[in-house]
């Protein structure tokens, strides 16, 4: 451990994006994408979502590593800095639970599965993890695309299993293993 107990955090590198912990530099940007209407339509967070909001979450995130436990979210960002997006584990043991959201200016450019692969081989590959689940709204159809072309698999459905913003929703259920990613085929 470097002097004074600090922990250099992961950043992960792709051919097109940085994935690395979020800072205060980057509220303005994450408030904006995740007060979007179509961007927030199938989140849990609370809206109206506010630069408050934002500061509080980049606070709550300050040095958590992807697989510390619990939800951990990472900026994505181009390499100059711009934030695009952000990506989440919730590490529950040797399991985590996966998320991912871009500003609507970054959709349809492939970088939620870059990012996201790059999220799946960390967590396989470095972490050591077992299984990645993800749970979704099955009118979320991007996401589910997305999920798919990682490799996950759809499990099932539960039927009206939570209530978002006031109505019974389903809960689309999806997961990969660690041996499925490590053996495609
Ligand atoms: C989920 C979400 C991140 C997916 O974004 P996306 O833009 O559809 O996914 P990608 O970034 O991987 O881009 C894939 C698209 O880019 C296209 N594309 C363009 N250039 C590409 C490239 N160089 N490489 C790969 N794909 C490329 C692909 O063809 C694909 O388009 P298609 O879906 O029409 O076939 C986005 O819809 C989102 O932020 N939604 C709101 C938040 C949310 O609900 N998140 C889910 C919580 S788990």
């Amino acid at each position: 451990m470097p002097e004074g107990g600090a922990v250099t955090p992961v950043v992960l590198v792709t051919p097109r994006l940085h994935l690395r912990p979020l800072s205060a530099a980057d509220a303005p940007v994450l408030a904006a994408y995740r007060a979007d209407p179509a961007v927030a339509a199938f989140q849990g967070w609370t809206l109206p979502y506010t630069p408050q909001h934002a500061h509080a979450l980049i606070a709550e995130m300050a040095g958590k590593q992807l697989g510390d436990a619990g939800w951990v979210q990472y900026g994505v960002s181009l390499p100059g800095g711009a934030l695009v997006g952000d990506v989440a584990l919730r590490t529950h043991g040797a399991q985590a639970e996966f998320g991912v959201t871009l500003a609507p200016s970054a959709h349809g450019r492939g970088y939620a599965t870059e990012a996201g692969a790059a999220v799946i081989a960390h967590a396989f590959g470095t972490l050591g993890l077992h299984r990645l689940h993800a749970s979704i709204d099955p009118r979320n159809v991007p996401v589910a695309r997305l999920l798919v072309r990682l490799g996950f698999r759809h499990e099932g459905t539960l039927v009206e299993a939570y209530e978002h913003r006031g109505a019974w929703t389903d809960d689309a259920l999806y997961g990969l293993l660690r041996r499925e990613w490590a053996s495609p085929d």
